[in-house]
């Protein structure tokens, strides 16, 4: 029942993003950067909040005249400031809901990564809690009417003694202190929504908390053209004496207001609370089936911290030498963090298919696909490969690669293959052209193997593609698992590069097999390349 919505709603997004990535380029899909924003978004309102709070009166009989003076006299920067603070947050909502259906589609919730799914939950209520409040402070017939729907809504809750609607029913007992209690809510809810933010993005390593600054510029001005063309302003001056009947309404924060007194408030409620329920249960429909967390073998460990520097999920933390080698740390694995992507396997650089030994072992590895099934994988699929000119292909299993069946390996993540392995394949004459082949650029599976597999083929991030590899015969082909017909496009045009090049002489003369020889295995020292 999940799987097939999920699949619709993926479609939709591939449908809107695919196109514009392929004009723009990943770093301007701001689909890709939901998460960023969202964050941007949120300074905004902290920073224009902390300026209109310069001019707000925090009184409620001088609250309605303090923002009037804002939206007027004051209106070039604090009026600007206000419509800031009234658009980014609305966009904030947009941002929420766009990446919960986008984190959902692509089916990044569950398993081990349900932390960041369910710590959204009460981000949610605390965004809402924070728009809420803020439109209390105006004072203007909108605040009244959330004033008045909010309590009605809280009485209905057997939370407190005294119904707190009946403070908004004269103007007698609407105090100020009371008044002065929503100002403080105002501002201590976002701060702890931005604590809860921090905590979102815990357990996984090097969150985008900032757009690229092209998007930054665009998102500012937009918001700015908004601000000059609709400014934010007041509705009239709350009147308790009347039940305001008449609002404007803010559908972002408001929506359920009006269902208020439509379907009544038990209602209401049974909405929000299985709306919860739901999305707190989610990460376990159905659960995810686990694979074994990847493992350390300290016999080829040499502390290097490669592996903890490349897992997306703070999976592996470095801690001191337990087995005397001389070395001063090692590589441990958190199990309950570690979504075996191995992405620690092609980052290790013990990890070489080049090593001649009984058994292909390196510093870490996964238990239910090791780098030996891998190697042998390779060897298997290349074998029956005749028709000129011979690919290979490793492809993640998330991307458009796997359903090409021919001379494919498929990985949990491309980035698991370390750059060795294409080194290997061209230099042992498996084949006559390897291709990596990953998820879209800009909606990795696993977060960064796309960008990891890009750096060490670019020779920039360790473990480097040697520079003896001839480029001309590999290739990366970022696609999704829907983009089957561009992904064999791709393919095509690549085999027809190959076939033009003359033909490949091997540098080694070993057949398609593996030597496996007796000689034992070395501990590989940090920065040590190994060779055949
Ligand atoms: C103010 C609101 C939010 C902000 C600023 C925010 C921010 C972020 C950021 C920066 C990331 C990391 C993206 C990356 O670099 O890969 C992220 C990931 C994620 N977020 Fe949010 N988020 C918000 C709300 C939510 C909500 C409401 C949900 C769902 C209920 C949610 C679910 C997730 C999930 C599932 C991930 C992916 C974690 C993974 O890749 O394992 N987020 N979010
Ligand atoms: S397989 Fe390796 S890189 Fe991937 S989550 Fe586990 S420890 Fe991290
Ligand atoms: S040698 Fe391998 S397992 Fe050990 S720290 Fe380096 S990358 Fe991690």
């Amino acid at each position: 029942m999940i799987a097939p919505i999920r699949a619709i709603i993926r479609r939709g997004f591939e449908w809107i993003e695919r196109p514009f990535e392929r004009l723009f380029g990943p770093a301007l899909n701001p689909l890709a950067q939901l998460g960023a924003l969202g964050f941007f978004f949120f300074w905004i309102v902290a920073v224009s909040g902390v300026y209109l709070f310069i001019f707000f009166d925090t009184g409620i009989e001088r609250a309605y005249e303090s923002v009037e003076r804002i939206s007027t006299i004051y209106w070039y920067h604090a009026g600007v400031m206000r419509s800031f603070h009234r658009y980014a947050s609305d966009l904030l909502v947009v941002m929420v809901v766009v990446h919960l259906l986008r984190e959902f589609a692509y089916d990044h919730y569950r398993g081990v990564r349900w932390f960041s799914w369910l710590t959204g939950l009460p981000i949610i209520w605390l965004l809402y809690g924070s728009g809420i409040t803020g439109y209390w402070l105006v004072w203007d017939k909108l605040a009244h009417f959330v004033a008045i729907t909010t309590s009605e809504l809280l009485d209905w809750l057997p939370i407190f003694g005294e119904p707190i609607a009946r403070n908004f029913i004269s103007t007698g007992t609407l105090t100020s202190r009371f008044f002065t209690l929503m100002v403080f809510m105002h501002v201590a809810v976002p701060l702890f929504l931005l604590f809860i933010m921090w905590v979102h993005i815990l357990r996984i390593s090097r969150p985008k908390v900032n757009p690229p600054r092209m998007l930054a510029a665009l998102s500012l001005v937009a918001l700015l053209g908004v601000a000059l063309w609709k400014p934010a302003l007041s509705q009239e001056h709350a009147d308790l004496t009347k039940a305001p009947v008449e609002v404007g309404l803010d559908w972002f924060y408001l929506p359920l207001y009006p269902f208020t007194n439509s379907w009544g408030r038990g209602a209401v409620w049974a909405f929000l609370g299985t709306f919860s329920l739901m999305i707190g249960l989610m990460p376990w429909l159905p659960p995810l089936r686990r694979a074994k967390a990847a493992e350390v073998d300290l016999a080829h460990c040499n502390g290097c911290a490669r592996c903890a520097e490349d897992c997306p999920y703070e999976a592996i933390r470095m801690v001191p030498r337990t087995d005397g080698m001389p070395f001063p740390t090692q590589a441990q694995v958190n199990p309950s963090l570690c979504v075996t992507c191995g992405i620690c396997v092609g980052a290790c650089p013990s990890s070489t298919p080049f090593r001649r030994s009984m058994e292909l072992r390196t510093g870490i590895d996964l238990p239910d696909f090791q780098l030996q099934l891998l190697r042998e994988r390779v060897v298997a699929a290349a074998t029956p490969l005749q028709e000129s000119p011979r690919v290979l292909t490793l492809a993640c299993e998330h991307g458009g690669g796997t359903r090409y069946t021919v001379g494919t390996i498929t990985l949990p993540c491309v980035a698991m293959a370390p750059p060795s392995l294409t080194d290997f394949i061209l230099s042992r004459n498996l084949a006559d052209g390897v291709v990596v082949a990953g998820c879209a650029e800009s909606a990795c599976y696993h977060r960064l193997g796309v960008t990891w597999t890009k750096q060490r083929f670019n020779r920039t991030r360790d473990p480097y593609l040697r520079s003896r590899v001839p480029r001309e015969r590999t290739a990366m082909i970022w696609t999704s698992a829907l983009e089957t017909r561009r992904f064999e496009q791709e393919i095509a045009n690549f085999r027809n590069r190959v076939a033009a090049l003359p033909a490949m002489a091997a540098r080694h003369s070993a057949p398609a097999t593996i030597a496996v020889s007796a000689t034992t295995d070395r501990q590989v020292q940090p920065g040590e390349k190994v060779d055949p």
